[in-house]
């Protein structure tokens, strides 16, 4: 199950999942999107479409129930579904702004969880991976509710990691540096010429390289690293 799967990482992530033999569930609120993705991505393998706004726990649960009902068990979840905001100082952003951000990027990854962790649990088996970002790590400026949103998701990851140690139930996070999508299309130039900026490597990362991080850490070789926090900033973190 992947949220956000309709364009960017979330795409790139089903196509490569596909790949390796899962069978999907994209949710996305852009319907028009997640269609043609979902129409391409047949030619792949098995994939459902469920058009779903992460920030209503309603539609989450509605469509986990869904998912299960059409896949038998939901073995994978990635938490991908996530905006930036506007590109603004802290004193001037607007407080509904500020709400939407971390209802989206952090409430809607929390209410996820909890429609689809008790399934996990209740087969003993799971692999959750979060989209975090670079920014939950350094603090963006001009971008303050989402850097602190995206830290809000690295703590999550970490505690219910903390929470289902006992079972083999995996939870870990990816904090990515700049990687050119539609997410941009949101951001000003400046702040994506600064982000670009701060990468030692000198490029954007490629969508096919978050992919190929995430296929392993939700496979079942992955067995041992839990509640972490995997870099994929081109050496921005070294931590
Ligand atoms: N691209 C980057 O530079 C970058 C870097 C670090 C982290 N990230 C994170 O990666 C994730 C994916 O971003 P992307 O670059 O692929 O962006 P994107 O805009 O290409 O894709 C995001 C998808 O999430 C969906 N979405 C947004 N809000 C939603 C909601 N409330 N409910 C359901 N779906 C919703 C959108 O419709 C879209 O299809 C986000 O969480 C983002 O914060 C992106």
């Amino acid at each position: 199950m992947i949220t956000g799967g309709a364009q960017g990482f979330g795409r790139a992530i089903a196509e490569r999942f596909l790949q390796s033999g899962a069978r999907l569930a994209l949710w996305d609120r852009d319907g028009d999107v997640l269609r043609a993705a979902g129409e391409a991505l047949k030619a792949l393998g098995e994939v459902h479409t469920a058009f779903v706004d992460v920030v209503n726990a309603d539609q989450v649960e509605t469509a986990a129930a869904d998912t299960l009902g059409r896949l038998g068990g939901i073995d994978i979840l990635v938490a991908n579904a996530g905006i930036a905001g506007p590109t603004l100082p802290t004193w001037e952003y607007p407080p509904d702004e500020w709400r939407r951000v971390i209802d989206i990027d952090l409430t809607g990854a929390f209410l996820c969880c909890r429609a689809v962790v008790p399934h996990m649990r209740a087969q003993r088996y799971g692999r959750v991976l979060m989209i975090a970002s670079i920014a939950g790590k350094e603090g963006n400026p001009n971008a303050a509710a989402y850097s602190a949103a995206k830290a809000g998701v690295i703590a999550l990851t970490k505690s219910l990691g903390k929470e289902l140690a006992g079972d083999d139930i995996a939870v870990n996070c990816i904090t990515p540096g700049p990687a050119r999508t539609r997410i941009f299309d949101q951001i000003t130039q400046a702040h994506i010429d600064y982000m670009l900026s701060k990468v030692p490597r000198g490029r954007f990362l490629k969508v096919e390289e978050l992919a190929s991080l995430a296929a392993w850490l939700v496979s079942a070789e992955n067995s041992f690293s839990t509640g972490a926090v995997f870099d994929l900033s081109g050496g921005r973190a070294t931590y």
